[in-house]
């Protein structure tokens, strides 16, 4: 198998990469750059730099490299962007999702991995998610991913593609510095950016129906992502997943933000008490994985905790902004 990684130089593109040629893998990466930093890649993974949206260059990859499968994560990922502009997220996220299955059904490409999110569930109001909860986003970037799976889906029964939809929960962490997230778009960068900025972390409401009355989320190690992927395609590649198959990967267990905030004052040492604001508009009081058809259908289980997590983001957090 030869796997393409497109956006192979994001975040999780390259923990992503990086895993699947550490375990023998054969992997090259497309991105445009727009988010990406090729220095993430391991030396082993070349880098192809180009657009997922671009079909003459797609073809082209595909036979130069003889791509056997593609892991799709290149996306735009924004909550609040989408929702100020919701053509250029329907755009990239889905019409370019079209010409790369299109370029994948027409080089006879069999095997599909998609990057999925909880965002397709909205709000469920259920304690634990299963994959059979029903989806109902609550943004535009939601839509996309889920209009993202019905269009993989049905290529794959199409075209005779073997896919594989993961429904990341809250990724954070990094497997090493160098690697770490960039963008402060997640709790724990805009918690380290507060600090850093000597301002007490805010937590949006504290009057939600959960224990401590702050929202509870399922984080999940960005290493630990990476082997969901891992296994994933190997799932693939063994033939033992043809059709298709939506898993959640998360830990499926709850942390509350402010739970996640103590857990950040004690790997920082900044333990100033958090400011309490109002709600924001679509948060979910509580958005946790059932994670057992990860484990069933990939032998795939989380191993890395939330300490961690926070202890790898910081080290990140340090190299890439200084303190
Ligand atoms: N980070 C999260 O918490 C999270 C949660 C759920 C799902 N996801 C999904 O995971 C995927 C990766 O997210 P990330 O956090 O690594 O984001 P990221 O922005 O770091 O990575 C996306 C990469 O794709 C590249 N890219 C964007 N559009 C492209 C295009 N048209 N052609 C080629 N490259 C392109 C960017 O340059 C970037 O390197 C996305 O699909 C995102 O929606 C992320």
């Amino acid at each position: 198998m030869t796997w393409l990684i497109t956006g192979g130089a994001g975040y999780i593109g390259a923990h992503v990469a990086r895993a699947m040629a550490e375990a023998g893998e054969r992997v090259l990466a497309l991105d445009d750059l727009s988010a990406g930093v090729p220095a993430r890649l391991p030396s082993e993974v070349p880098l192809v730099r180009g657009s997922s949206l671009d079909g003459e260059l797609l073809k082209r990859v595909f036979a130069e490299h003889r791509v056997t499968g593609v892991v799709h994560l290149a996306a735009r990922k924004q909550v609040a962007e989408s929702v100020a502009q919701p053509t250029r997220y329907y755009r990239e996220n889905v019409g370019g999702l079209v010409t790369l299955l299109d370029a994948v059904a027409g080089a006879g490409i069999g095997r599909f991995v998609f990057s999925s999110s909880a965002a397709v569930y909205g709000d469920p109001g259920v304690d634990l998610i299963t994959e059979d909860t029903p989806c109902a986003p609550v943004n535009p970037y939601g839509e996309t991913k889920l209009a993202g799976e019905w269009l993989v889906r049905a290529a794959g029964q199409a075209h005779g593609i073997s896919t594989v939809c993961l429904r990341y929960f809250n990724v954070a962490g990094a497997a090493a510095p160098e690697l770490a997230d960039t963008g402060v778009f997640n709790i724990v960068p805009m918690v380290f950016d507060r600090l850093t900025r000597d301002e007490a972390p805010r937590i949006f409401g504290d009057d939600y129906p959960t224990p401590d009355g702050t929202c509870v989320r399922d984080y999940i190690h960005v290493a630990d992502l990476a082997e969901a992927h891992l296994a994933a395609a190997r799932r693939l590649a063994a033939g033992g997943g043809t059709g298709d198959l939506t898993v959640n990967i998360g830990r499926g267990e709850g942390v509350s933000v402010r739970g996640l905030v103590t857990v950040i004052g004690e790997v920082t040492g900044d333990r100033r008490p958090p400011l309490v604001e109002e709600r924001r508009p679509g948060d979910a009081p509580r958005a946790v994985a059932s994670a057992a058809r990860a484990a069933a259908e990939l032998g795939w289980t989380a191993r890395r905790g939330v300490r961690e997590m926070v202890e790898s983001a910081w080290g990140g957090w340090l190299l890439h902004r200084g303190s």
